[in-house]
């Protein structure tokens, strides 16, 4: 008999793990996974030191550290015009992924069902099936990702309590417009239906795309739950400080499954992500923290074309998909194998966020959150390609 219960029983291990090794095991340039390796900025650093040296150390407050929810709703204000009560609206977690569990806990009854684009983030199909939820996808298709009105509604029905919204988006670099956020948002108000938008890429945007908060649309702030965190804005993944902001009777939601799932979040951490936040109103820290993911961007982009592969640009987030449909190496897992054996550089198969596996076969993921020294490594093997 087995020990495991049925809702983990069909789990399997991640394929960053698989890719991890392997990429060790031939001493590849890991540019898998989404973790940036260069240190995070002075600033957050010595917040968190000083936090933990003037005994910030004990248990925070449930509802998470109040200087922390008050920088949330200024920078709400200030980038998208919101005006959010810090007491009743924010709600600090144990990073996005806990904000992604608490809040599908916290509004999904078994038998709901839930609208997710695909490719999906990974916790959100584990997550919705934790909560009896029912998984339906809409596929988003290369290379446009262009998201039709009727086939989008087919998926609305009695049953549908929320639709999941990734923005800017992992891993295809999809900066959803103005027009497609208005055309989902009119299909959640005609059907009833919640909406939670993972905007953990908010600050990472190219070019003249515009980072649009769908909660900000007319009718939206009532039935949005809005997930980020300070991890990849400030590229200390591992610090695992999130939040949500929604209105008061959706943020009980998420306090309530949460005071059980983590109850607080690590002190010191809060009050220095706290720091950062009030920093970057300050400063241009934001377009900084962009230009710079531009940059980085744009040279691996050049690298990878230089070496003959076909890319598609992100407009936002940090990643980059290569089309592999002509490449003649098998599916994208076959692929990334090939990658990182071969060549020496480490991707990952987008294979594993689709429902069905073939939809992902013919991309695969590269990341540039890297230092110029470890792009310039991979743009290096990559040239031997040619
Ligand atoms: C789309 C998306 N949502 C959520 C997360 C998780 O964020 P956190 O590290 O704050 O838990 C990630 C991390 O890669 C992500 O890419």
């Amino acid at each position: 008999m087995s020990y495991l219960s049925n809702r983990v029983a069909g789990f399997g291990t991640t394929i960053f793990t698989e890719m991890t090794a392997l990429a060790r095991e031939h001493n590849a340039v890991n540019l898998g996974q989404g973790f940036p390796d260069f240190p995070a900025p002075d600033f957050i650093k010595e917040a968190a030191a000083k936090a933990i040296s003037a005994d910030i150390n004990q248990y925070a407050p449930l509802p998470g550290s109040p200087r922390l929810r008050q920088a949330i709703a200024d920078k709400t204000k200030r980038l998208y015009g919101r005006e959010v009560d810090p007491n009743t609206q924010v709600q600090i977690v144990n990073g996005a992924t806990e904000a992604i569990y608490a809040t599908i806990q916290g509004v999904v009854n078994p038998g709901d069902e839930v609208i997710m684009f695909e490719p999906y983030y990974d916790s959100y199909v584990p997550c919705t099936t934790m909560a009896g939820g029912i998984p339906r996808y809409y596929t988003l298709r290369a290379p446009d990702w262009h998201i039709d009105r009727d086939e989008l509604a087919k998926l609305f029905n009695d049953k549908t309590k929320l639709l999941i919204i990734n923005t800017p988006h992992n891993p295809i670099g999809k900066v959803y417009t103005r027009e497609e956020l208005q055309m989902i948002a009119d299909l959640c108000i005609e059907h009833d239906v919640l909406v939670m938008a993972d905007e953990v890429y908010e600050h990472i945007v190219f070019d003249d795309a515009e980072h649009v908060q769908i909660a900000s649309l007319p009718g939206m702030e009532e039935r949005t739950i809005t997930v980020s965190s300070i991890g990849k804005s400030f590229s200390v993944t591992g610090w695992k400080i999130g939040w949500t902001v929604t209105t008061p009777e959706l943020n009980k939601a998420v306090f309530k499954a949460h005071q059980f799932i983590a109850f607080a979040v690590a002190s010191p951490l809060q009050e220095a992500s706290a720091d950062a936040l009030f920093h970057a109103e300050e400063s241009d820290y934001y377009p900084w923290l962009a230009k710079m993911y531009q940059d980085k961007r744009d040279y691996l982009l050049s690298a990878l074309n230089d070496a003959g592969f076909k890319t598609l640009t992100p407009q936002g987030a940090y990643y980059i998909l290569l089309d592999i449909s002509e490449m003649g190496r098998g599916n994208d897992v076959d692929f990334c194998r090939y990658l990182t054996k071969e060549v020496g550089v480490a991707a990952i198969p987008p294979s594993a966020f689709y429902s069905n596996p073939a939809d992902g076969a013919t991309i695969a993921r590269l990341t540039f959150c890297k230092t110029d020294e470890m792009l310039a490594a991979a743009a290096e093997r990559l040239q031997t390609l040619k």
